[in-house]
């Protein structure tokens, strides 16, 4: 998949997300939509943003039973997104559901993507909240594998682990990267960042990014830095 930005859209309201796009008079960035945007507008929201002419990733990240997770997206498959998402913590049997469930009449279906690790849990608080008492990056990897055996189409990881993940599931599993920060920028509560360079180097397909982007003082001219230290021009 061609490398691009992806701006997290973690707005509570359509009013200030379409303030944010109306500011992108030159680009249509491809835009994530968030549990906080689609539960506070509900499905509306995806079909103005794809009205504007924009890429949707539908992060809802689902987490259920697989025949719930099914059903969930069947329902979101009716919506013309082009990446969704799930937790790849699931399970290998709810991630074979959940493809089968996006799969439209027509044969079509939008990219899925599982969440390995979030990237605001680090080695520390996997091992001792989580009980995960493995490495982090071995966590990722064997999630992906899993998610890949189970039909899907990328996951979605920390920067540092893109390449093992590459590495394990082939360079054709795309790998979607939050976390980004520049080098000057504040962490927040991402514990695994990266600059969006570092992310290039590391061989991310695509980054999210949201604070460092959505709260510049010139958001137009942060997306244009990360699409130039990013994809390269
Ligand atoms: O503002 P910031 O750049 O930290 O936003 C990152 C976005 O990526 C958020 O919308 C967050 O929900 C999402 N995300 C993440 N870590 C993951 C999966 C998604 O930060 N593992």
């Amino acid at each position: 998949m061609k490398k691009d930005v992806i701006i997290a859209c973690d707005f509570a309201s359509a009013q200030a997300t379409y303030n944010f796009l109306d500011k992108f008079r030159e680009e249509k960035p491809f835009v994530k939509i968030g549990m906080e945007l689609f539960y506070s507008v509900g499905p509306d929201i995806v079909r103005e943003i794809k009205k504007r002419g924009h890429k949707i990733f539908l992060d809802l990240k689902l987490h259920d039973i697989p025949n719930t997770v099914k059903k969930s997206m069947k329902v979101l498959s009716q919506l013309d997104v082009d990446i969704c998402s799930l937790h790849a913590a699931g399970g290998i049997d709810m991630m074979k559901a959940a493809v089968e469930g996006l799969v439209r009449p027509d044969g079509t279906r939008p990219l899925l993507i599982a969440v390995t690790m979030l990237t605001s849990v680090d080695q520390e608080r996997m091992e001792h909240e989580i009980l995960i008492n493995k490495k982090l990056a071995d966590v990722a990897a064997h999630y992906a594998m899993n998610a890949k055996n189970a039909g899907l189409d990328g996951v979605v990881c920390s920067p540092h682990e893109a390449e093992k993940i590459h590495s394990v599931c082939g360079s054709g599993f795309i790998t979607v990267t939050p976390g980004i920060r520049f080098a000057d920028g504040n962490t927040g509560d991402q514990q695994r960042v990266a600059t969006p360079s570092m992310a290039k180097a590391l061989g991310s397909d695509l980054i999210v990014v949201g604070r460092p982007i959505t709260s510049a003082d010139d958001p137009v001219a942060a997306y244009r830095k990360c699409v130039a230290d990013f994809v390269g021009y």
